[in-house]
Formats: structure tokens, sequence, C-alpha cells
């Protein structure tokens, strides 16, 4: 079959829907590529580029398969031959309209921007991966209009103080931010209703601000709900107080299939300091911030930069293009199963159900409901029969007993072995407790490492075995050499075991 690269018809669009990389994954799954002149251009991929990769430049609508990054227009809907696949964002909840004309149609749609929030489907996640690259552009924008550095330095001119910004909302767009703006050198802050995010800030180098509420508790579909007014009062209360203090706020709280809760009011806006910058992610979904203008950046009376921009991934045109392509190449090998350039549309798989929003002139939107959950699976109830209990400790009594006789066994077979004999039995005595007390203080995540390489100490059997291995009893001889065989197994399979071991921690 034949995948058709759309030029892409919205104005202002930047990004392209297969890049030279992704074209050449697409020909291994055994597919022709057809590209529209130019369409690379704005992403900096040339036609030559293409050409390179195996595309050919021509019409893609002609193709049985046509690409977009947006919903092709009436006019290219038009120009589709019966049966044709289209793949592209169709925001089908959002268009209604769009999704009624394309079930008119004898095509099938599938929007990428349906994919269902569930593990198997992360590579295919298009909202994920430009969410992943608006974060990282909208500290880039802030820091563009802020007129200081991010980090803190000492320099011979002066002292400067690290930019403070603050993160509301750390999904993934959040976290590409939180992420982003540390590494730059901020201080950062980030806040969310959903409690279980608190790690992953961290983990981010940020500091999670939590709003306490009753109504704040662990998602069971990875998005948080409308939240409570007592809820919504206390964090109004947080966001004044961290107005006055940060430099820098970027706003990216999202509610599936509401408008964008409002965060930052006037007021707020009014109390920072001059030269601070808003960036509001969440423009296009009516604003979290009061006064964002979507598609634009304006300055508030009091100097504050408000971002509105609603193409932020478009700003990083390559990396959006190269990341979406990716995303469709891995649709692409889900549905070509047989690696051999040929569409198979499996209806009773969730990720392609939920994708399809048309087929064959008929609306199939919206697909039955996914279950996704982000929140951490209730352990499944133990049955009666098989509770264990967990080891309690030894009572001290039985424990001081339990050396008591150990100590009296090891006098009696002092007193009885020969003298030669009794000071090796002190030396094994001895490394009994000392072994005991080193190696139960090492971790136990240590315990092979450790264990691999003390296995190293057999060494001293392979000499011992060796200084009797000539001694011309044949009983003895036989019991060297098997001495000798399997202490060196200890030794050299203890280094192998660490070897492999260190290799997993090991960059390639
Ligand atoms: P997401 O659904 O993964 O994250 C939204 C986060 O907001 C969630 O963690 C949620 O718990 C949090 N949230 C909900 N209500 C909140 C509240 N009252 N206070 C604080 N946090 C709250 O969404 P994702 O993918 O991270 O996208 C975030 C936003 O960025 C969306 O509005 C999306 O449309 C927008 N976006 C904007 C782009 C642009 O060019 N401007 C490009 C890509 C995404």
């Amino acid at each position: 079959m034949k995948i058709g690269v759309l030029a892409e018809a919205q104005p202002g669009e930047t990004r392209v829907s297969a890049t030279p990389a992704t074209v050449g994954e697409l020909r291994k799954l055994g597919y022709d590529v057809i590209v529209h002149a130019g369409a690379g251009e704005k992403s900096s991929f040339s036609d030559e580029a293409y050409v390179a990769a195996g595309a050919e430049i021509g019409d893609p609508l002609s193709a049985d398969i046509v690409f977009g990054v947006n919903a092709p227009s009436s006019a290219q809907l038009d120009g589709l031959h019966a049966g044709a696949t289209v793949v592209s964002l169709l925001s089908p909840a959002l268009k209604p309209e769009l999704v009624e004309d394309l079930g008119r149609r004898p095509i099938t749609a599938l929007a990428m921007d349906a994919v269902p929030r569930i593990s198997r489907a992360q590579s295919l996640d298009v909202l994920s991966s430009m969410a992943n690259i608006a974060g990282y552009r909208a500290v880039v924008e802030s820091a563009h209009a802020f007129g200081r550095f991010f980090t803190g330095q000492v320099t011979a001119a002066g002292k400067v103080p690290p930019a403070k910004v603050l993160v509301a909302g750390a999904g993934v767009a959040g976290l590409a931010a939180i992420g982003a703006a540390g590494s730059m050198g901020a201080i950062v802050r980030a806040t969310d209703p959903r409690p279980e995010v608190a790690d992953q800030v961290k983990s981010l180098g940020g500091e999670y601000i939590a709003v306490a509420a009753p109504d704040v508790e662990v998602s069971s579909t990875g998005y948080a709900k409308e939240m409570s007014d007592d809820y919504n009062q206390r964090a109004e209360r947080m966001y004044a107080e961290q107005a006055k203090d940060v430099d820098i706020i970027i706003t990216t709280a999202l509610i599936p299939g509401k408008p964008a809760p409002r965060l930052i009011t006037t007021d707020m806006v009014a109390s920072m300091k001059s030269g601070s910058v808003i960036v509001d992610m969440a423009a296009a979904n009516g604003g979290n911030v009061e006064g964002t203008v979507a598609g634009e950046s304006v300055v508030t009376p009091n100097g504050v930069t408000i971002i509105g921009y609603t193409d932020l991934a478009g700003r990083l045109a390559a990396q959006s293009s190269q990341l979406y392509g990716t995303n469709l190449v891995n649709l692409m090998k889900l549905m070509t199963p047989g690696k051999d350039g040929e569409l198979v549309l499996d209806w009773d798989d969730v990720v392609q159900r939920a994708i399809t929003v048309a087929k064959d002139g008929e609306v199939t939107w919206p697909p039955p409901a996914v279950a996704v959950s982000a929140a951490p699976a209730a352990a499944a109830p133990t049955p009666v029969m098989a509770v264990k209990k967990a080891a309690e400790p030894m009572p001290a009594s039985r424990r001081f007993l339990g050396v008591g006789l150990v100590g009296a066994l090891l006098f009696l077979l002092a007193a009885i072995a020969p003298v030669t004999l009794r000071g090796h039995l002190v030396v094994f005595a001895l490394a009994i407790v000392i072994g005991y007390y080193v190696i139960g203080n090492v971790h136990h995540a240590l315990h092979t490492p450790l264990m691999s390489v003390t296995n190293a100490i057999s060494g001293i059997i392979v000499v011992g075995a060796i200084l009797q291995i000539g001694q011309g009893d044949t009983a003895i001889t036989a019991l060297a050499f098997i001495a000798i065989l399997l202490a060196s197994i200890n030794v050299f399979g203890g280094f192998a075991v660490t070897r492999r071991m260190l290799a997993m921690f090991s960059r390639s």
C-alpha cells in the first residue's frame, strides 16, 4: 500500500506528519511513501531528504493511507479515493460536524488524539509527545521573555539569585516544564490536586506544594476531577501567596471535557513583580489565567507578560514532527501485523477501536470506554489458606539459649580436639561471629556483588589443594583435584556474576 504525506492546510502549522527518518521506518514495514512537495519545509526537511529516504514527491491524495498533522481540509477530503484511510489529529469530541462529514464519506478516519492513555498505547500517544515538547517550549518562551537568568550566579559584578518558577498542574506538560526549568537552574515548585504526582515532582528536583483539602485523592483515571469550592478557596490562597514570591508561572491545568479551571486571577497577576512572566498553556481551552489572550503574548500594566501561545509544540517544528511521525510509525507497526505494507484494522483491539472515528460511511465515534488507571492497583486479597505470617523476631531468651548451646559445643570440641586443631576452632568461631555482624549489616541489595567477590576467598582452597596434589596418595590427589575444580568454579563464577551485574548499570 501507499502512504501519502499531506502538506498541512491549516495556516500557521509548521509540523509535518512524516520525516525522512520515519519514511525509512515506513518503508521497512513494506509501504511506499509519497510526500507532497515542500511538505516538510517549515520543519527543515527538504524534498531531497525525503527522496533520499526512499519516498517519491507527488500527490499524497492518490495514496491508500493519508497522513496529516491536522484534519485534512474539505478540499483534501474530496480528493481522497474510496476506501482510503486518513490518520491525523481530529479532535472528535470537540468537532462533531467534522465527525459527521467523515462518516458520510466511504473512508476510514483514525484520530491520533483519541489514543487511550494505557501503557500499551504509550508509543502512539501523540497528546503526550506534543505536551512534553510544549512544556519544554513553555519554559524556553518564559526564559526569553524574562529579563534575567534562571540560574543563580555569583559574579564579580554581584550576586544573582535563581529565578523561582511555579508550575500549576503536573501532567505531561507540567512535568516537562519542571524538568526544563530545573535544568536551567531555577527553583521550581509545582502543585496538582492529584497527590500521586508529588513523587514525580520531587524526582525532577521540584518542590511539591500540596493543597490540603478533603477532596484531594489519588485519581483512578490519571486525570483530575473538578475540585470542590473548599479546595478552590484553599488553592486560591496558595496561588495568591506564590504569585507575590515567584518570577515565572506556567499553568497546564486541564480537566478532560471541561473548560480549563481558572487558577490565577487578575489580582494575583497585579501582585506579581514587574518583569515576571506567565505562560498559560491551557489558553486554547479557555485559559487558567485571567487576562490570557489565546495565541498572543500580552503585557499587563504592572509589567507582567502573559503568554497564551497555542502552538507551543509547533514552535519546535522539527522535534514535534519527528515525535509525531514516530507515533504514526508505531501505529503502522500495530496495524501491519504481516510487515507487508498491508494495513489491517483489528476491530477487537481497544486501541484501534478507540481511534476509529468513522469507517466506510459510518460514524463510529464515540468508542466504548476504555478502563484507564494511573492509580496503583489495589493488592488482591490473599486467600485465607495462603496467608503466611511475617517472620516474628526470635524471643531474646531463645536467642541466648541458642548462642549458649553453640558456645558449649565449640568449647566441648576444643576440649577433646587435638592441640593443633584448637587454634583453628578459635579462628572458625571468630569468623562466624565477625562474618555474621559484617554481612548482616550490608544492605540486601549489595549481598550478591559482595558474595560473588568474597567467593574469591576460596582461592585459598586452590592454593591448599595444589600443595596436596603431588603427595602420591591417589585418594588425596583425587580430592585435591575436585577441590581445585570446585573452588575455581566458585572464584571465576563469582567474578562472572559481578561483571554481569556491573554491566546492567553501565551505559553501552
Ligand atoms: P494532562 O491532563 O496530562 O495534565 C493536566 C494536569 O492538570 C493534570 O495533572 C491535572 O491533575 C492538573 N489539574 C487539573 N485541575 C487542576 C487544578 N485545579 N489545579 C492544578 N492542576 C490541575 O494534560 P497535559 O497533556 O499535560 O496538557 C496540559 C495542558 O497543556 C492542556 O491544557 C493542553 O491542552 C495544553 N497543551 C498546550 C499546548 C500549547 O501549545 N499551548 C500544546 C500541548 C498541550
